[in-house]
This record gives structure tokens, C-alpha cells and sequence, in this order.
């Protein structure tokens, strides 16, 4: 594809991908991830290769020193890295953890100086500079987060930079906390922070308007050297830029490869999602289950002739598999491949009955599994087929004060059988005699019951559309016309049921 021109841009030349799964990720509420489960993600992460590695904050607990400990002990090459406030006992445990690489954060805007803290501007300065002072004292990389950012006053944003530069910090972190910048308030902002600072500027942008992957790439095209990102957009909240989108935006559309196996994005999400508990929407970008699946007939037709044609990149790429997907949307040949897939053979008449069953299980809100149109596919090829099931005989009585009755006849493999019941309706009745009768041959269960007139007037044709279910979690479809709404119902019915029990024998 044609990448962005980059010429306007102001890109540096190395761009850090600082992933913050283990820290912020796990600050998801409800998320706790074991020692054991971090030091998983934090191999998995190492292998995709990112940069840095933010393993936790190991001041919050017994638990993050020993999980910071052994992914230390694992002598990854992502560089490993310990939050901590600007307080000198939180440099000491992630000096503890042994780690050498610290990211120290102090609230930088009025509302964190009034209302959290409590200090004035200098004090903040001073707390951040001396915490500055006493990590590079102790030969640690500092990382300097101005928590809120975004909302702190461009001075003094300014003043406490300066100050931190001065006192040795490596990186500046530009946290936009509560996720309120839009692209343009990022352009401005950034591009005000690296025509200020020759140091590395970062950027750590919350997901709050929906916006951290779009600021985040604004914020590389100004010059950022480094974004922070988790798995799967996890963080406090909504969440952090996602690194799969951003990661692979900028390999796709700016053609800015920043070294990482993409292909392992996929099943990484999985494992993160399986961990965290927090599963991924389906319409998630890059890893959700829809990211390459498709339904409508048109779509599918360009696809199959050309993935790109409806594709942004081939779902290889990240690990993914394209799908599709049968359903009221689907078109002859989305369903022919699908047939293809299965190497199911059907003639012109069978594909036609084949399309308007799982139009008609579409139309009736239900997703089609590949599972259904396998079941549907062979009851088709066996239409030439015997019909295991054939009713015999049918009698009603109903009235007031009695319970509606019906008496049905069948013939099962050629035995005929007769039973009556009573139900809740005239239909009822019939069916339980029916599930009385075939009790021998299979439980069924009807999961969908549709009736609608076709015609008009007292003589309607009364169509009705069923699924039924055996105990195997087969699943069948069965159509009856009828002028009687009873006899459309159990013809539909037994025709589900036969083709319940030619699945059953074809397995
Ligand atoms: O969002 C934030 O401000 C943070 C800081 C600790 C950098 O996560
Ligand atoms: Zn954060």
C-alpha cells in the first residue's frame, strides 16, 4: 500500500516501544495478574521485542519485588523497568528488585499540586529534582513521568523539565493521564516539549475519547522517541494506547517497521486477555475476532478475489485467520468457497436449498457456524435420501374444559407406531406425542419455532421454519407449507428431525 509521505513529519530516528501491560495494563480494574502470569506475559513480550518493559511498581507489594526480581532472573534483552513515585523508599525497592531502570512520576498540574499533593509549584520541583538526583545517584536510568501532563501549565512544564534535565533525568515522559488530548492538542504540545529539550521525549496517552493510538501517532510524527503502550489498549480506565494498533498503523500506513514480529500479536492478546480476563471485543482492531472476517456477499466476492480488496493487511501479518462468515448477508460465493473448504460437492438444486436455509437460519437472527451449514449441507445431499421418519396418521380433538389432545401415527425405519398426548395447544400436543414416539431414536429439543402466513385470507398457507436440537448439539432446520398451521408445524418439525437422524448416521 502507498505509506504517508512523510515529509512533514518530524520523525526521529529511533522509536522506543515502551509497553506498560505488566504496570498500567494491570492497573485495569478487577485485574491482578499472579508472579507466575507476569513473568509469562513479560517472556512472550520480550520475544515480540520491545524496548522496555515496565514489570511493575515495586513499592505497591512484597509480590511485584519478587515478580520484578525474576523476570530480572530471566536475562531478557528488553530493558526492564520499575515505577515509583518521586520518593526515595520507592527508588529503593526498585533498586531491591534489581532492576536498572527507573520511571519516577510526580503530579505536575494544578489540580495534582492542590488537591493530591498538596505542594506548591517549587515544592513539586524540588521533590522531583532530588528524587532525579538520588536515582542517578544510584546508577539508575530515569524515566521522569509530569503525571497530568496535559493539563498542567506549558511554564511550568517547562520549569520542572528543566529541572529533572538538569539533574540528570535520560527521558521525559509526557503523560497524558486522564486522556483528554486530541491529535491537535498533541501536535501543539509535543511540538513545544522537543523544540525545548534535546532529551528523549516520551509519551504515555490514556484512552479516555477513544483517541491514544491516534495521539500517540501524532505525537511520533512530531518527534517523539518513545510511546508507552499495553497489550490489548489495557490501563487504568479505558485504557493505554494499544500497542498491536499502534505498532502496526505505523508498519501499514506509514511504512515506519519498528522491528517487532508482528506475527506473534494475535495469540499474544489471546494470552493476555486469557490472564487479565478482560476479553477483547470482536470489533477490536488488529486482534478481534471480526478484525479479518466477513459476511456480505460483496465484500466476500472481492475478497476472494483479492484479499486486499477489503483487507488493510493480510491477517498473517499479526497472527490472525481470515473468516468468513454465513449469515442473512451472504452471498453464492462466499457460500461456494465455504463449500469448497469442506469438500462439499452439491448440484444446482441442492446449492439453491443449501442458500435459502442459511439465509432463512440468518434472517432469523441466529449466527451460522460452519457447524450449521455442514449439518445443513449433508441433510441436502441427502434429500435424494430415505426419509427415516414418515407421519402416518395425525388426530385432534380440542375443546373448552379439556386439555387439547392429539393422537400421531409414524412410521420409524418402517414400524409403525401410535401414541396420543395432550399439551398446551393442539401443536403442543403433537409434538410431545411425537418426542414419546421417537424416544427410542433421539431426544430433540425445538430451539426456534417460526410460523407466518404466506397467502392471504382464512385459507392462508401457513409456512413454518424450525431448528431442532439432539442431545449431540446437532442442529437441524425443518420448513413445512400447509393450509392447517398444525400440520405445517409437525411436517416441519419431522423434517428437522430426519435430517437430526441422517447427521447422527453420517458421524
Ligand atoms: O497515567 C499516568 O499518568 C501514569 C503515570 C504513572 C505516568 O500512569
Ligand atoms: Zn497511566
Amino acid at each position: 500500500m502507498e505509506v504517508l509521505k512523510k515529509a512533514n513529519m518530524n520523525l526521529a530516528d529511533k522509536i522506543y516501544i515502551f509497553d506498560t501491560t505488566l504496570r498500567d495494563g494491570e492497573q485495569t480494574p478487577g485485574v491482578a495478574l499472579t508472579v507466575d502470569e507476569k513473568i509469562q506475559i513479560a517472556q512472550k513480550l520480550n520475544n515480540l521485542g520491545v524496548d522496555k518493559i515496565e514489570v511493575g511498581f515495586p513499592a505497591s507489594s512484597k509480590g511485584e519485588i519478587e515478580s520484578a526480581k525474576k523476570i530480572k532472573s530471566m536475562d531478557l534483552d528488553s530493558t526492564l523497568v520499575g515505577l515509583s513515585r518521586s520518593l526515595t523508599n520507592d527508588i529503593d525497592a526498585v533498586l531491591d528488585s534489581g532492576l536498572d531502570y527507573v520511571h519516577t512520576f510526580i503530579g505536575t498540574s494544578p489540580l495534582h499540586r492542590d488537591f493530591k499533593l498538596k505542594m506548591s509549584k517549587q515544592q513539586v520541583i524540588d521533590t522531583a529534582v532530588s528524587a532525579v538526583e538520588y536515582a542517578k545517584d544510584h546508577g539508575l536510568t530515569v524515566e521522569f513521568s509530569a503525571e497530568d501532563a496535559t493539563r498542567t501549565e506549558h511554564d511550568f512544564l517547562l520549569e520542572i523539565f528543566s529541572g529533572v534535565v538538569d539533574a540528570g533525568a535520560d527521558f521525559l515522559d509526557v503523560p497524558d493521564t486522564v486522556g483528554v488530548l486530541t491529535p491537535v492538542f498533541t501536535r501543539e504540545l509535543i511540538t513545544f516539549i522537543k523544540d525545548n529539550f534535546k532529551t528523549p521525549v516520551s509519551v504515555h496517552f490514556h484512552n479516555d475519547f477513544g483517541l491514544a493510538t491516534a495521539n500517540t501517532l501524532t505525537a511520533i510524527e512530531c518527534g517523539a522517541n518513545q510511546a508507552h503502550v499495553t497489550i490489548n489498549g489495557l490501563g487504568e480506565r479505558t485504557g493505554n494506547c494499544s500497542l498491536e494498533e499502534l505498532v502496526v498503523t505505523l508498519k501499514v500506513a506509514y511504512g515506519i517497521d519498528l522491528g517487532l514480529d508482528t506475527t506473534r500479536l494475535y495469540s499474544l492478546s489471546n494470552l493476555v486477555g486469557r490472564l487479565t480476563g478482560v476479553k477483547m471485543p470482536v470489533n477490536k482492531p488488529i486482534v478481534g475476532d471480526n478484525a479479518f472476517a466477513h459476511e456480505s456477499g460483496i465484500h466476500v466476492h472481492g475478497i476472494l478475489n483479492n484479499s486486499s480488496t477489503y483487507e488493510p493487511m493480510s491477517p498473517e501479518m499479526v497472527g490472525h485467520s481470515r473468516r468468513i462468515v454465513l449469515g442473512k448477508h451472504t452471498g453464492a460465493n462466499a457460500l461456494k468457497s465455504k463449500l469448497k473448504e469442506y469438500h462439499i460437492d452439491l448440484n444446482d438444486d441442492q446449492f439453491c436449498k443449501v442458500f435459502d436455509d442459511i439465509k432463512a437460519l440468518g434472517d432469523s437472527g441466529k449466527c451460522v457456524t460452519d457447524d450449521d451449514l455442514i449439518a445443513i449441507a449433508i441433510t441436502e445431499l441427502s434429500s435424494a435420501r430415505e426419509t427415516p421418519i414418515v407421519l402416518k396418521g395425525l388426530g385432534l380433538s380440542s375443546g373448552s374444559g379439556v386439555s387439547p389432545t392429539a393422537t400421531v401415527r409414524l412410521e420409524i425405519d418402517g414400524e409403525e407406531k401410535e401414541t396420543a398426548s395432550t399439551g398446551v395447544g393442539p401443536v403442543d400436543a403433537a409434538l410431545n406425542a411425537i418426542r414419546f414416539l421417537i424416544k427410542d431414536t433421539m431426544d430433540i429439543e425445538l430451539e426456534e419455532y417460526n410460523l407466518e402466513a404466506i397467502t392471504g385470507g382464512t385459507d392462508a398457507l401457513a409456512e413454518v421454519f424450525v431448528i431442532s436440537s439432539d442431545s449431540h448439539g446437532n442442529k437441524s432446520t425443518g420448513r413445512s407449507t400447509n393450509q392447517d398451521i398444525v400440520m405445517a408445524s409437525i411436517l416441519a418439525v419431522l423434517d428437522s428431525i430426519n435430517k437430526l437422524l441422517l447427521i447422527q448416521r453420517a458421524q
